[in-house]
């Protein structure tokens, strides 16, 4: 639970959090929902972040560990991953699927709270995540993103949304 709802405090819903059977077979769903696309649209994203084999890489929202275990492919000794995720299903399958990977870690926690990251990461990814937040912890989860990147690094959102396209001016 969210500290604020422990003090009986409103929380704006993220409408990606994930539970029970959903959560358990996350990349099963996925793979069928996309028709059997998503790794290979996954795998065209990574490419496009420039990894190098050095990089440190927060990925903000990592769910099973499925896009690490992608990213972690382009890293050597000296590189490291760490992926953030509120839920104790995602941490479960993520320390799971990167268990061979030394250089990748997994801490559970709220990625629009303040985070103790400052200078330290090349690359910021957040998939499929952002959409599921309101605008005023968007703002929050990008600050974090910011003050975790040393300068010169780079932020990766791959998302979608919906927009409605009579209200755009
Ligand atoms: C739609 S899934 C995307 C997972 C992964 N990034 C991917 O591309 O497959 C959204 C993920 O965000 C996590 N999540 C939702 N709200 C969160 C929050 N406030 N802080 C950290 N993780 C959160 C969920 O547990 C879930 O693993």
């Amino acid at each position: 639970m969210h500290k604020l709802e422990e003090k009986g405090m409103n929380v704006p819903e993220s409408k990606v959090e994930i539970s029970g059977f959903v959560a358990r077979f996350y990349d099963q769903l996925l793979r069928i929902a996309s028709f059997g696309k998503y790794n290979g649209m996954m795998k065209a994203a990574i490419a496009d972040m420039d990894i190098q084999p050095d990089d440190a890489i927060l990925d903000m929202g990592c769910g099973t560990g499925y896009n690490s275990c992608l990213m972690v492919k382009y890293l050597g000794n000296d590189g490291k991953i760490i992926g953030l995720d509120i839920s104790k299903k995602m941490k479960k399958q993520f320390e799971k699927k990167c268990q061979e990977c030394p250089n990748i870690s997994f801490i559970q926690k709220r990625i629009e709270d303040p985070l103790p990251f400052h200078d330290e990461f090349d690359k910021v990814f957040i998939s499929f995540v952002f959409h599921g937040f309101p605008n005023s912890e968007r703002k929050k989860i990008a600050q974090n993103a910011f003050n975790a990147l040393k300068s010169g690094g780079r932020f990766t959102i791959f998302d979608f949304n919906e927009f409605n396209l009579d209200a755009q001016s």
